[in-house]
């Protein structure tokens, strides 16, 4: 199709207001009036407030309102379990408790934001400290099985016993920290018994829900609103502590208030990456064939809050073996609350299976790549159910082809470069494809302009661009003339973004309302008004077929030979995910997906001080992330495809299939550059050095 609108590498619609500073973020929204709040955290783990000493505080300069448990209005308590965690009540300052560092103890309001801060910095707050259990190792006598999901398919440890070739090893993966570029941030404001808060959140459906039920509110009389935002990778899944404290404060003042998060706040105050603990045993024929697979994750949840993060998901359909086992147990720490982060399993699931199957090629004296082609299943392993589509084997071969793989050398330690060892390393990328229910309205304004609403949010993934591709082409209008309107509670229902579900979805509903229309313009009934609410649901395809995107990324990284320090030269991703909705926004989402995967492998841990239970490098200073220097030549390639049983437009999920398997390329070109192999992420120079000079010496 010469004249498919959908799928070309159009510019972000709303680029032009981003960079005019026309795009209001939710702090951005200055209303007459407005007050500044800001949040006094807990400085203990563990235990119960004994005494805030607010009378001094009161007397600060510009000062309006002092909120602590003990003058809070009262909310809706936190179910202990809930269906869905992002929608639910999240009372604030609900009691003297203390259930993690970090938490929300008081709310400090005044006429300036400097005046906020100096007052919440001067408040007095005494504590009760109970000890609490922080450490992860330490906790694993009492780790359990979060809901009985382990899968079993054979007798994997007899069929271990008997490998001829085999593979036992633990790795680690640290905790991680979200750090959007903006932080949540909201601003309430009422208007009679009506609450309006702009407020940063990927799901605007359930931050609705969340904040009035914690406010016991009838739906209708909250809006949340959140137009543009600054990133979220799950970060942004449940609203925090700012909204809540906003609304309630801006009810008790008369006045709209602004809540903003620090950025050393964010480390604590949301949610985080838990750490995990996960052993990965490969059995293999001498040709390579695998007999068994089992991945036995161990992961940190929050006392607080329950999440197990679905770390052997995909280890559960990438290759085909026929004894298998995977488990999943977690602890309750009296830790923040860890939540979802970007391709929640399968990020750190692959930073330890796709090191186990490189370990495994090199013990079998099988190139990786091969190996991979090997253990191609022919069908879902573990549902024994067809895929949708499978291009794994395509991605291999055409990113080896393009990546010079075959320039390798088998044997590692034996490039060098001046002071550089120079190794190469690859592994696969899997990610789970999902449909969410949606809706989508579309309302035509004349023969040739429609707007679009949905509640639907940007996180700056180029949502408003692709609905605006697809709704010009499902009507035959231009792409100018179509209003894109997103992020309004008022909007039609979506899942919101999350899941790489976003797009699929909600652009699966937007078609089959401008498919509604069209018919009904061609039937000659006057365009004006026009209007129509499009719907998806996912059908049986989804049971019928297993469904994935692929991909397969090819590393190249320089050792320092005498300092260890490891540095990436260049980076190359193939990728199927379906029909992609724009070639632009698509591959710019890879590459940062593959950069954070890069950042996994080399760079990014929240230091976790089990002493106290808290993160000690709570800025960006201390959390290193990449840097420009860091990421030299990473480039993104997307196969064409087009998956029909995965929804009308074909199309897959890409925001979380970058980082996918990425930073295992990264560990493996490393081990091949140098000869050491490190199974405990982040891999540090402290941690290849010991290595390096035992070679040497
Ligand atoms: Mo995603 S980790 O569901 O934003």
């Amino acid at each position: 199709m010469p004249d498919s609108i959908i799928g070309q590498p159009l510019d972000r619609i709303d680029g032009h207001a981003k960079v005019m500073g026309r795009a209001l973020y939710s702090a951005d929204h200055s209303v007459d009036d407005l007050a500044y709040g800001h949040i006094v955290t807990a400085a203990i783990a563990h235990g119960q407030i004994k005494a805030i000493n607010t009378a001094a505080v009161r007397k600060m300069p510009g000062v309006l309102l002092v909120m602590t448990h003990e003058n809070a209005p009262k909310q809706t308590p936190a179910p202990a379990k809930a269906e869905n965690r992002h929608a639910r009540p999240k009372p604030q300052l609900a009691s003297a408790q203390v259930q993690y560092f970090g938490q929300a103890v008081a709310l400090v309001v005044a006429q300036t934001p400097e005046d906020a801060r100096a007052a919440a910095d001067a408040l007095e707050v005494t504590y009760a400290r109970q000890p609490g259990a922080y450490d992860l190792e330490a906790e694993r006598p009492r780790a359990y099985d979060p809901e009985g999901g382990d899968s079993k398919v054979g007798d994997v440890e007899t069929a271990l016993s008997r490998s001829p070739v085999r593979v036992d090893a633990t790795y680690t993966t640290p905790y991680q920290s979200h750090n959007m570029m903006e932080p949540p941030a909201s601003v309430a404001r009422w208007n009679g018994d009506k609450l309006t808060v702009h407020c940063a959140v990927q799901l605007v459906e359930a931050a609705h829900k969340s904040i009035a039920d914690t406010l016991k509110m009838p739906p209708e009389k909250v809006e949340v609103i959140s137009e543009y935002i600054g990133g979220g990778f799950g970060g942004k899944l449940p609203v925090y502590a700012d909204a809540i404290l906003a609304a309630l404060a801006a009810r008790e003042l008369r006045r709209p208030v602004k809540v903003v998060l620090t950025r050393q706040q964010l480390f604590h105050l949301t949610t985080h990456r838990p750490a995990s603990i996960q052993r990965v045993r490969l059995g293999a024929e001498h040709d390579g064939t695998l007999i068994a697979l089992a991945h036995e994750s161990y992961a940190q949840s929050a006392r607080a809050d329950e999440f197990s993060e679905p770390v052997v998901s995909s280890t559960r359909s990438l290759y085909a073996a026929p004894h298998r086992l995977t488990t999943e147990r977690i602890s309750a720490l009296d830790l923040p609350v860890a939540d979802s982060m970007r391709a929640p399993g399968e990020a750190i699931g692959l930073l330890s299976l796709e090191q186990a199957m490189d370990e495994l090629a090199e013990r079998l004296r099988i190139d990786p790549v091969e190996l991979r082609l090997k253990n191609e299943p022919k069908e879902d392993p573990e549902k024994k159910v067809p895929y949708s589509t499978r291009a794994l084997v395509s991605c291999l071969q055409e990113g080896a082809k393009r990546f010079g793989w075959d320039r390798r050398q088998a044997q590692p330690g034996q490039v060098r470069d001046g002071r550089w060892l120079v190794g190469l390393g690859m592994a696969a990328a899997i990610r789970g494809n999902f449909l969410r229910p949606a809706e989508a309205l579309v309302r035509l304004d004349s023969a040739e302009r429609a707007v679009v609403e949905m509640d639907m949010t940007d996180i700056g993934t180029g949502s408003y661009t692709i609905f605006a591709q697809i709704a010009a082409e499902t009507l035959g209008f231009k792409v100018e003339n179509i209003d894109v309107r997103l992020g309004h509670s008022s909007f039609a229902n979506t899942p919101g973004s999350g899941g790489s579900f976003g797009a699929s979805s909600c652009g699966a509903a937007l078609h089959d309302a401008c498919r509604k229309l069209k018919a009904r313009l061609d039937a000659g009934e006057g365009a004006q008004g026009l209007s129509e609410i499009g719907r998806v649901e996912p059908g049986d395809d989804y049971k019928k077929y297993s469904q994935y995107a692929y991909g397969a990324h090819f590393a190249e990284v320089g050792v320092d030979v005498a300092t260890g320090e490891v540095r990436l030269r260049r980076m190359l991703g193939v990728f199927e995910a379906g029909r992609i909705l724009n070639a632009k926004t698509a591959r710019s989402q890879l590459i940062g997906g593959m950069i954070w995967g890069v950042s996994s492998a080399l760079h990014e841990e929240s230091v976790l001080d089990t002493r106290f239970g808290s993160f000690v490098n709570n800025d960006l200073a201390n959390y290193h992330v990449p840097v420009h220097a860091d990421v030299p030549d990473v480039d993104a390639v997307l196969l064409d495809a087009f998956d029909s049983h995965a929804n009308v437009l074909g199309s897959k999920g890409v925001g979380e299939l970058g980082i996918c398997g990425a930073g295992a390329a990264v560990a493996n070109a490393v081990y091949n550059a140098c000869g050491v192999r490190v199974r405990e992420y982040p891999i540090t120079l402290d941690k290849i050095l010991p290595g390096l000079t035992k070679q040497s010496g």
